[in-house]
């Protein structure tokens, strides 16, 4: 697991982007796994810049989204579909037909998640994925006790996360407690992950995710298995972390293209 610690989320999410940037223009029919929730916006926001005013293509671009809640419209405000659309995609050039997020209304939702799977191999996999991190570990919807063998599936949220997610819903308005979700193991076959983890609220998820032992009860410690997994975190994020001055001199003595994706894609 690379760590790279920047002063703040605009310089961390500057880094991302260029990751993505790289990616992109290396392979245009890259495969993209996208996250929402607070931590991405920044981000998305960048490549979007980078589209607009540096010509970054996305015009052949396939995208897999991790999660979406069950039981709400896809209009609805509180919808990762929408919140893909009001984020990225109404500002790039991706093709509808080449955009992927869960369905949370299928009629059969074990039968969807083994179709969206089946959708993920037959684009090739997922080059890099992009995740946050929940205060307890979570990635995707994967909550505390996932398997980090799992698929796509149907998961049900804890009370932590419904209180966290209450912010994207009206006042008084209940979040749904079933979503589907990539799996852990869905999550660990993408060939990179790129993970943002801001504010001091995270740091104790950043610090059992890097330096704690891999176990269920913290889902995102599994990605130290993982043979390529980069989070860009700011300064309240990374506080905890025992090694933060051993992973600044790190990324601080690389030569330039080693900041970009260091492994060359297959
Ligand atoms: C959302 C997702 C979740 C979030 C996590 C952190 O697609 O996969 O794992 O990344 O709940 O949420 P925020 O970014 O709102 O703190």
């Amino acid at each position: 697991m690379e760590v790279i610690i920047q002063p703040s989320q605009d310089a961390a999410n500057v880094v991302a982007a260029r990751i993505i940037e790289d990616l992109v223009r290396r392979k245009p029919a890259a495969v993209l796994g996208l996250a929402t929730g607070g931590t991405p916006v920044g981000l998305y926001k960048e490549l979007i810049r980078l589209h607009r005013e540096n010509g970054l293509d996305f015009s052949r671009v396939t995208t897999f989204n991790l999660d979406e809640y069950v039981g709400i419209s896809p209009e609805h405000p509180a919808s990762y579909h929408r919140f893909m659309r009001e984020n990225l995609f109404d500002h790039v050039n991706i093709p509808a037909a080449n955009i992927n997020i869960p369905d949370g209304n299928a009629p059969d939702i074990p039968r969807f998640c083994a179709y969206y799977e089946e959708q993920i191999r037959r684009a090739g996999g997922i080059d890099l994925q992009v995740l946050g991190i929940g205060h307890d570990g979570h990635i995707g919807f994967n909550e505390s006790t996932s398997s980090l063998a799992s698929r796509t599936r149907i998961k049900t949220l804890t009370t932590e996360t419904i209180e966290a997610n209450q912010r994207f819903f009206a006042p008084g308005e209940p979040v749904p407690y079933h979503v589907v979700t990539m799996g852990v193991g869905t999550i660990m076959e993408s060939h990179t992950c790129l993970m943002l983890a801001f504010g001091a609220g995270k740091a104790h998820a950043v610090e059992a995710m890097v330096e704690g032992p891999i176990m269920a009860m913290c889902p995102a410690s599994v990605l130290q298995m993982h043979r390529q997994t980069i989070v860009v975190m700011d300064e309240p994020a990374a506080s905890r972390l025992k090694k933060a001055a051993y992973y600044r001199h790190i990324y601080e003595n690389k030569p330039d293209y080693q900041k970009l994706c260091p492994f060359p894609l297959v």
